[in-house]
């Protein structure tokens, strides 16, 4: 039998901690022969209801789950985890500066990134979900300067998901038949959702998105825009945000990084820039890219048209002040 994994979750007592944990309880997110080990870590505020997430996921059973840690202690809930899913942090209120949001996420991730530098297994892999996910990604990973940048990432692929679910729906194909459309840049609303190199397999073989859906003016405007606002339209529908597909996108994530993508697919992911395709580096950017043996690769040589260059250096531009913004807040 394998040896159980450990996955902290933090912000587990969250909206999308509830979603998330039995996902991985469950073996969405690492398969259905790895057990796991769950580490919750949430703050006093929420011990209680942390206490409650436990008790469910102890009522539900799962034969896959060997062990729970909840705790509010991050020393404790960092200890020994070979994954870590970041998805607490401090939500901006309203009325609340851009800078104040910020300085406490900073504040969050910074602690965070010495616990799990200090006491996480060796060669453990962060995934982080909470926002601004780019930025709190790269406070981490200055502050854990012996975890590999490799193994630092951020969470778009709930946006590269949204992007194959609206060209399924604009095509009335199955959204499985749907691959290789890209998010470049930031989780935000300057993220460019991409389907230059996308493609659909139909019964004649596979087919450009571009070519199926005839239709530049939508692919250009109300697909990319309704993908950079989908989160918004979930709030305004639900009053929360989205919880149950940031968790699945999440659990996609981490499983095909770890397990690797399929022969000729690409996922999107936030990493951090090496300078392809002129992305700046030092910033957490999100590229299209293939995993194998545990490891993502950016994909190369893509053609990169003049519209789309202009839409990468925007978010670019938009997480470079991001950045000056953290930075700011560390001083
Ligand atoms: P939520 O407010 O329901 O849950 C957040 C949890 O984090 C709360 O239980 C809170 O007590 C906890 N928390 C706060 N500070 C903490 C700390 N220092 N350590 C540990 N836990 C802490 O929020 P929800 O809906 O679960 O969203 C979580 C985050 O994910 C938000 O920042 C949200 O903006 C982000 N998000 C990101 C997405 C992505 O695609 N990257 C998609 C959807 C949401």
């Amino acid at each position: 039998a394998k040896e159980p994994v450990r996955v902290l979750v933090t912000g587990a007592a969250g909206q999308i901690g509830y979603a998330l944990v039995p996902m991985i309880a469950r073996g969405v997110m690492l398969g259905a022969d790895q057990p796991v080990i769950l580490h919750m870590l949430d703050i006093p505020p929420a011990a209680e209801a942390l206490n409650g997430v436990k008790m469910e996921l102890v009522d539900a059973a799962f034969p896959l789950l060997k062990g729970v840690v909840a705790t509010t202690d991050v020393v404790e809930a960092c200890t020994g985890v070979n994954i870590a899913v970041m998805v607490g942090g401090f939500p901006r209120k309203e009325g609340m500066e851009r800078k104040d949001v910020m300085s406490k996420n900073v504040s969050i991730y910074k602690s965070q990134a010495s616990a799990l530098e200090k006491h996480a297994a060796a060669n453990c892999k962060v995934l982080v979900v909470a926002n601004p996910a780019n930025t709190n990604a790269l406070i981490l990973k200055e502050f854990a300067p012996s975890i590999p940048e490799k193994n630092i990432t951020c969470l778009t692929r709930l946006d590269h998901n949204r992007a194959l679910g609206q060209i399924s729906e604009r095509l009335n194909v199955q959204v499985s038949d749907v691959k290789n459309v890209i998010i470049w840049g930031n989780h935000s609303s300057t993220q460019y959702p991409d389907v230059n190199h996308a493609s659909v397999k139909t019964p004649a073989g596979e087919k450009p998105v571009r070519e199926l859906v005839a239709d530049d003016e939508w692919l250009n405007g109300e697909f990319i825009t309704t993908v950079q606002q989908r989160g918004a339209a979930i709030i305004k529908a639900r009053k929360f945000s989205s919880a149950l597909s940031a968790a699945s996108s999440a659990c996609d994530h981490i499983r095909d990084w770890v397990l690797g993508t399929p022969e000729g697919t690409w996922v999107s992911m936030g990493v951090y820039s090496d300078g392809s395709y002129n992305v700046p580096t030092g910033l957490i950017y999100s590229f299209p890219v293939t995993c194998k043996n545990g490891e993502w690769s950016i994909v190369q040589g893509l053609s990169i048209d003049e519209l789309s260059r202009k839409k990468l250096d925007l978010t670019a531009q938009e997480l470079s002040e991001e950045k000056a913004l953290a930075y700011s807040c560390l001083s």
